[in-house]
């Protein structure tokens, strides 16, 4: 009686041994294992990048409709060619008021974005060109040069030859206080009258600038 009880336990022993061995051999550390409740991994709604049937071009993520507008981006119009800056030059003016706070922000925008080319005071000797890692950057106050509200916005949408856009760093609003800041550096260097700031700030910038806190807090 005992033997038999002695026998079936080593048995027992010996199929989990060879159990144990079966299952640890299988495992392949190069593959993901078993997915215990595998709707923890795999998400019943659809992946940003996934391939499915239902959506045309079989990719969940597709292009916005043609003609679409993101938010807080408004159309410009001019084309990026001379005529367009000519354009440009002749026909925009800035929409927005002149206040102490745009006249600031377009200083503090102009001094992290222009002023190494441009210089702080729009002389065009920032510091690339005194060390000289760049050429023919303009002076404002060339007598050359048209430069007016309306040039000095198409320049920072499309950039000039070696002037590159600052479309993608700066929002519409900022392009326009930088715009202020430059024609009163224009001003300060030609001896002219400097932009005078209004004491009320207009209900259309306040909107402009809501427009532009919310597309800031989405990003
Ligand atoms: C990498 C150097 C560089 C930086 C930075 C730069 N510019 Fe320029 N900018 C140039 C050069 C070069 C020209 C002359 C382009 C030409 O006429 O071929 C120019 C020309 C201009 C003109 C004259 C356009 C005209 O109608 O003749 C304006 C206005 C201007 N820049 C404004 C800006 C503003 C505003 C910024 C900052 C947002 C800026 N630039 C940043 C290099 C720069």
């Amino acid at each position: 009686m005992k033997t038999i009880t002695n026998m079936k336990n080593s048995f027992r022993i010996a199929f989990l041994i060879v159990a144990t061995v079966m299952m640890v051999s299988c495992a392949d550390s190069s593959r993901p294992n078993y997915q215990y409740m595998p709707n923890m991994y795999e998400p019943v709604g659809y992946e940003t990048y996934g391939e499915y049937d239902i959506f045309p071009g079989g990719l969940e993520a597709m292009l916005p409709a043609e003609g679409s507008i993101p938010r807080g981006w408004q159309p410009y119009d001019y084309p990026n060619t001379t005529d367009g800056l000519n354009l440009a030059k002749a026909e925009l003016s800035n929409p927005i008021p002149v206040t102490e706070a745009s006249l600031a922000n377009g200083k503090k925008l102009y001094d992290i974005y222009c002023a190494v080319c441009h210089g702080e005071k729009g002389d065009g000797q920032g510091i690339l060109v005194q060390r000289e890692k760049i050429l023919g950057i303009p002076s404002y106050a060339d007598p050359g040069r048209l430069i007016n509200s309306g040039g000095v916005y198409h320049v920072q949408m499309y950039g000039l030859n070696s002037m590159g856009s600052y479309a993608s760093q700066t929002n519409e609003l900022e392009r326009w206080q930088i715009t202020q800041h430059v024609m009163n550096l224009k001003a300060t260097l030609e001896g002219t009258p400097l932009l005078a700031p209004q004491s009320e700030v207009a209900p259309e910038l306040e909107i402009m600038e809501t427009a532009h806190d919310s597309t800031a807090a989405e990003h």
